[in-house]
């Protein structure tokens, strides 16, 4: 599993373990945002110290391991597949952030391209089954009517994050088709939760909160938003890479299969699915439930929409559901009250007092 370090890695890796799995996770615990809050992560997971390249076990949960790794390391990555011999792979790591990839698009292309063509190769030279792969609702852009649909066009990406999950997509896909390796990506929407991402819009807001800085809100607050609830995420995602079901199988019943409803190529499976709570909320609904979960009103500054940004996200999860039995289903209310009660304890090393 790619970007054990990361938010919902982590809490991936953790939930695979912790139901018996043998799970490898790698991270190359870049400074995108703070590594303190990485290594944390890590911690939590009872992974102490991560060096470059070595293996080092988890002292709280058996099963689990974890390996300090790029994807685009290519040697690295080969002799890991080598040894490990895995079964299936789920990839996580990635160059998220719809906005840094304004300023910084080759760190997209690295990891998000690059990287992953790395991991694509790996899993066809390694005999890896199934790849289990993160995209984004960030794919859907501006234009798609809501709620956005698996089936719906998806080629007309407004930031270089979601073309390049957009290429993510299309990669697998070739492969799919090509060497007969089931993929399947998944597109996430706007995931929060404790151990969160300090770059996202939940993170920036309890900072702000506690700090008494005020609040920026885009396009004046004109924004709606699919929260999901990182405990959903981490639900969906062990179902679909947990699932035995034969590529064959996928095959004959167009299970899984993509926008077309058909599968890719000869005996192969290629999987999309929404992963979002399907219940969008305004952003200022957002805010306030913020203010009621950290007892604090906050004070706002509006600031006009951000170049790379959606107006609305809003998954339609009957694919899911239909296929996994699963759609997400915490509310706002109460994540965000797990949420507030993780970012003011002593786990978070980042907390604004
Ligand atoms: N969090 C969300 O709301 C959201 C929404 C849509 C899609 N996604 C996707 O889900 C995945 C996980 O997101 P997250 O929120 O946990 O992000 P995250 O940034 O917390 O985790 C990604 C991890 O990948 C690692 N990483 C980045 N580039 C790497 C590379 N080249 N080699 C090895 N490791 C690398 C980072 O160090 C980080 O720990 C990403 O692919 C992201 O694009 C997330």
């Amino acid at each position: 599993m790619t970007g054990g370090a990361g938010f919902i890695g982590s809490a991936l890796s953790r939930r695979l373990a912790e139901s018996g799995h043998e799970v490898v996770a790698s991270d190359n615990i870049n400074d995108y945002y703070p590594a303190a809050l990485k290594l944390a992560r890590l911690g939590h997971n009872g992974i102490a110290r991560p060096g470059d390249g070595e293996k080092v076990a988890s002292s709280l949960l058996p099963g689990l391991s974890f390996v300090r790794l790029s994807l685009e390391d290519k040697d690295g990555m080969e002799r890991l597949f080598g040894e490990e011999k895995f079964d299936k792979v789920v990839n996580l790591a990635a160059q998220a952030g719809v906005r840094y990839s304004i300023d910084h698009p080759y760190e997209y292309l690295r990891s998000n391209v690059d990287g992953f063509m790395v991991l694509l190769e790996c899993c066809r030279n390694f005999g890896v089954g199934h790849l289990v792969f993160a995209s984004s609702s960030s794919v859907y852009g501006r234009e798609c009517k809501v709620p956005f649909s698996e089936d719906a066009r998806t080629d007309s990406p407004v930031s270089l994050y979601a073309a390049t999950k957009k290429a993510d997509e299309a990669m697998a896909y070739a492969y799919c088709s090509l060497f007969g390796i089931r993929m399947t990506g998944l597109r996430y929407f706007t995931v929060y939760g404790p151990w969160g991402r300090p770059d996202m819009a939940p993170f920036l807001f309890a900072d702000a909160i506690m700090e008494g800085k005020p609040l920026k809100i885009f396009n004046g607050g004109h924004l709606m938003r699919d929260f999901t609830y990182v405990d959903d995420v981490v639900e969906a995602t062990k179902r679909i890479a947990e699932d035995a079901v034969a590529v064959s199988a996928h095959t004959d019943s167009g299970r899984g299969c993509g926008s077309s409803g058909s599968a890719c190529g000869s005996g192969s499976g290629y999987g999309i699915y929404n992963v979002g709570c399907s219940s969008p909320v305004r952003l200022m609904d957002f805010v306030a439930e913020m203010e009621r979960a950290f007892g604090k009103e906050a004070e706002k500054v509006y600031l006009p929409m951000q170049q790379g940004d959606v107006y609305e996200t809003y998954a339609d999860v009957s694919r899911l559901e239909r296929d996994y039995g699963f759609r997400p289903r915490v509310s706002l209310e109460e994540g965000m009250e797990r949420f507030a009660r993780w970012y003011l304890s002593a786990e978070n090393p980042l907390r604004k007092e």
